[in-house]
């Protein structure tokens, strides 16, 4: 059986609350990508161009620092990476965390919960910035879904 890794930054809960179903329905291992400077609602607030969320969307080579935790790629086949939609892309931490590690020989499959947006921008873009790596198509999750719906993210 293939093991999993679910992977996943969430800046306000929404996001985690999928990653840990996934990881429960899929028997997969919990891991939180966390940036170094947490995320105040201030800095979330799209509708302050100078908010911190606002520069660093604008700032293509912007990657926020993340804390460095222990994992060992070489336990798992298959990484999922979770995120919110930002600007219909994927924030920024999830670049810095994807350029962290190798994942070379790895399936890499995202998710994301997002206010309406779907997921295909957020594809299209990891896949044209990491394209040595085996993307997989990913879901986006409203929080709602039930244990089927999560198990044909990796069918
Ligand atoms: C800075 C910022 C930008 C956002 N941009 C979008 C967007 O482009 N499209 C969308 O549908 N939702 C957008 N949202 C809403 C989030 O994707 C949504 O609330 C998500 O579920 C939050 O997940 P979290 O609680 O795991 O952080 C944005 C939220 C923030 C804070």
């Amino acid at each position: 059986m293939s093991k999993i890794l679910v992977t996943y930054f969430s800046a306000s809960g929404v996001t985690e609350n999928i990653a840990k179903k996934i990881a429960n329905a899929l028997g997969g291992t919990l891991y939180e990508i966390k940036p170094e400077r947490e995320y105040t609602d201030e800095d979330l607030d799209w509708t302050n161009k100078k908010s911190r969320s606002s520069i660093e969307m604008q700032d293509v080579s912007c990657r926020p620092l993340i804390k460095k935790e222990n994992i060992n790629l070489d336990d798992y086949d298959i990484v999922l990476v979770g995120f919110p939609v930002w600007w219909y892309t994927t924030p920024k931490v999830i670049n810095t965390f994807i350029e962290s590690m190798d994942f070379t020989g790895k399936t890499l499959i995202p998710f994301c919960t997002s206010g309406g947006s779907g997921i295909e921008t957020c594809e299209r873009d990891l896949k044209n910035l990491y394209p040595k790596y085996n993307w997989k198509k990913g879901k986006r999750f409203t929080g709602r879904e039930n244990e089927d719906d999560i198990k044909s993210l990796i069918e």
